[in-house]
């Protein structure tokens, strides 16, 4: 783990995106980054910025109900919401994605814990609605 934390505030689903964007310039590829918060909190806002921040130009929506969204091998983007065990998630394969060399980004990742790398990196957005969000990375 890195041995500091820093905070950013902000006040709109604009700011979360260019501030993700200016994230992704951390990441190098295989990066595992838990996106964490409740529901609307914004943790989709930030897959959109990371993605644009690495030079993806898809639209990056939720993958509730694909579990994970491929963009070119390059970013995977995972949705753990309706993941019911480990055992499920194993079996779906939802590991294998870790060792592909890419960017993995994961909401609900609660739901797959005991499958997570070691090393994976955080981002705990707090806040709902329309308005300031804290984010923790
Ligand atoms: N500061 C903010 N940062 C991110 N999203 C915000 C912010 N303020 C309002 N929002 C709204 O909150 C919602 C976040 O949605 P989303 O990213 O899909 O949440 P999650 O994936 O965490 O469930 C969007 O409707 C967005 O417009
Ligand atoms: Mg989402």
């Amino acid at each position: 783990m890195k041995p500091y934390m820093a905070v950013f505030y902000s006040r709109s689903a604009e700011e979360t995106i260019a501030w993700a964007k200016d994230y992704a310039k951390t990441l190098k590829p295989g990066d595992t980054v838990l996106l964490i918060g409740g529901m609307g909190a914004g943790k989709t806002m930030v897959a959109k910025g990371i993605a644009a921040g690495m030079g993806i130009t898809d639209e990056v929506t939720s993958p509730t109900y694909a579990y994970v969204n491929e963009y070119g091998g390059r970013l995977f983007h995972f949705d753990c919401y309706r993941v019911e065990s480990e055992a499920q998630a194993y079996g779906l394969g939802l590991c294998d994605y870790f060792d592909r060399g890419g960017v993995c980004l994961v909401e609900w990742s609660e739901n797959i814990k005991g499958l997570l790398p070691a090393d994976a990196k955080k981002i705990a957005i707090s806040g709902e609605g329309e308005g300031v969000r804290e984010i923790v990375f």
